[in-house]
């Protein structure tokens, strides 16, 4: 089978820590011909680090060499280069979130129409086997039609302290834009991606902005925090569903928590971990899931999804047009906190 030629844009944390890694445990079936970064050094280093032979400083000079990259550069910058990648004719796997607003996804989803080749937004908890044990559950009705849905990712004192997490010019937000999203896309995921009617959202960053910090993950400025660390939400979907959501980078509770629940009308699932709660043989009965076939790491199956749908032997799971509606959802809830009022989409 022919192989497919991979490069990495912006090879800071997550594609050191995540892509690159997965693509090399995945040499059956992808190459990395060469990564970028506007860091020069960070891109050297890298190169020997995963002895990688192409390095550029500028994206546009690896197109040559691929078939398909992954962007792992600040979000600041997921439209410019995906659409200029998809443009190059390149298929593109990008990180989270898709973009800084639904405007710029909408640019990246016409790119990627124009151009034929695929889109793929880096949702990886869709990926974990607990929320592929959801899915097909749902799938296979047994909890019925979804009605509530409730999300929480919540750290207790967890302000990412390195990298540009703080940074509203650079990441267009924080706690939500960068943690919650992903509790937003398996949420819509496991819910079958309804229409969103309303939102309404309030944003906190008191705690972040205070001098004295405890934080557990690493130290930043509390004069210039400009983000949210702290978001409540409540979002209406046209076919009567509903989501209560809630995300933290630091909340003042009593532990991490990382909980997606959905309430049908004939049985419900929990996760994290997976259970399925039913009222079966006159009882109420919750099912656990002893075993779960497939990868532990959720980039393994991520990654295989991407090359899969490159190849065209399989169908995307995370498509852009449910990421965009991540991206909506995003949005409406900074304009809500920010006015005060609910935000109607339709
Ligand atoms: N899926 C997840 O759970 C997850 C986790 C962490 C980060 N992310 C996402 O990955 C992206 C990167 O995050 P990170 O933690 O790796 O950040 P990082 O700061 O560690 O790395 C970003 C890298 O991009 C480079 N860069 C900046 N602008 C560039 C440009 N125009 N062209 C090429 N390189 C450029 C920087 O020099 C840096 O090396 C963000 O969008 C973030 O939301 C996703």
């Amino acid at each position: 089978m022919q192989k497919l030629r991979m490069g990495v844009i912006g090879v800071g944390g997550i594609a050191q820590g995540r892509h690159i890694p997965t693509f090399l445990k995945l040499s059956d079936q992808v190459t990395i011909e060469a990564i970028s970064d506007v860091n020069e050094t960070t891109a050297r280093n890298v190169a020997e680090k995963f002895n990688i032979s192409n390095v550029y400083s500028d994206y546009r000079d690896m197109f040559k060499d691929v078939d398909a990259v992954t962007i792992c550069t600040p979000n600041k910058f997921h439209a410019e280069i995906t659409i200029a990648a998809l443009e190059a004719g390149l298929h593109v796997l990008c990180e989270k979130p898709m973009a800084m607003t639904p405007e710029e996804c909408q640019s990246m989803i016409d790119a990627a129409d124009k151009s034929g080749k695929v889109l793929a937004i880096a949702y990886h908890y869709r990926f974990m086997k607990d929320s592929r044990a959801a899915k097909q559950v749902i799938l296979e009705n047994e909890i019925g039609q979804p009605i509530v849905a409730r999300a929480k990712a919540l750290r207790r004192r967890k302000v990412p302290g390195w990298g540009v997490f703080t940074n509203k010019e650079l990441q267009g937000g924080g706690s939500l834009i960068d943690y919650g999203c992903h509790f937003i896309d398996l949420s819509l995921w496991l819910l079958g991606n309804p229409k969103v009617v309303e939102v309404s959202g309030s944003t906190y960053n008191h705690l972040s902005k205070m001098p004295e910090q405890l934080n557990q993950w690493g130290s930043f400025n509390h004069e210039t925090f400009e983000v949210d660390d702290h978001v409540t939400a409540y979002i209406k979907f046209d076919n009567g569903a509903s989501l209560l959501f809630e995300t933290s980078w630091m909340a003042n509770i009593k532990d991490d928590e990382e909980s997606l629940s959905i309430s049908g009308l004939t049985g419900g699932i929990d996760l994290f971990p997976f259970q399925l709660n039913q009222m079966k043989h006159g009882m109420l009965l919750n099912s656990e899931a002893n075993w779960v076939p497939g990868e532990d790491d959720p980039s393994i199956p991520q990654a295989q999804n991407f090359i899969n749908s490159c190849l065209g032997l399989e169908e995307l799971i995370v498509k852009p047009e449910e990421a965009l509606q991540v991206s909506q959802i995003i949005d409406a809830i900074y304009k809500s906190s920010e006015s005060g009022k609910s935000v109607r989409l339709i």
